[in-house]
């Protein structure tokens, strides 16, 4: 198990980091969730490669612990399956510390459209 987890770990890359500021806080002092969402779907986006793909669902996530102001945040992804207008990318967020702490994952469905914003087969 441990190595399918290591292989699954290198097979993901790290498309987007961010430093939090203290206006992307809820009222607990701690980072947004709202924020780290923007971040995975953006993260989801650039890894898509173009400006073809847009958000249709996002799926199973959790926060599995919280962000403190001036966390660096790491956006892993990874392309977990491709159907035929959908690519399904498997985002995992880590802050940057000696741990490498998992904060938060979800899977993001992002469907390619034409320029009429129709659903079209990925190429
Ligand atoms: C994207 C859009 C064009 C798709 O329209 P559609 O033709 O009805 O297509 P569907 O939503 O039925 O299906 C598209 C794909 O998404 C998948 N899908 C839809 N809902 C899903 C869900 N909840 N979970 C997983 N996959 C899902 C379908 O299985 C299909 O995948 P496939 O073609 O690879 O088999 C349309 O829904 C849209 O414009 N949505 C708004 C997008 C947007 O503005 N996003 C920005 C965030 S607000």
């Amino acid at each position: 198990v441990e190595k399918k987890q290591m292989s699954e770990e290198l097979e993901k890359e790290l498309v987007l980091q961010i430093m939090t500021m203290p206006a992307d806080t809820n009222p607990q002092g701690k980072i947004f969730g709202g924020f780290i969402l923007s971040k995975m779907d953006q993260a989801a986006g650039i890894l898509c490669g173009n400006y073809d793909y847009v958000t249709k669902a996002v799926n199973n996530v959790v926060f599995h612990a919280p962000v403190d102001i001036g966390d660096v945040l790491q956006c892993y992804a990874k392309i977990k399956n491709r159907g035929t207008t959908s690519l399904t990318i498997k985002v995992n967020v880590h802050v940057k510390d000696t741990y490498n702490t998992l904060v938060c994952e979800g899977e993001y469905i992002m469907v390619r459209t034409d320029n009429k914003g129709r659903a079209v087969p990925n190429e």
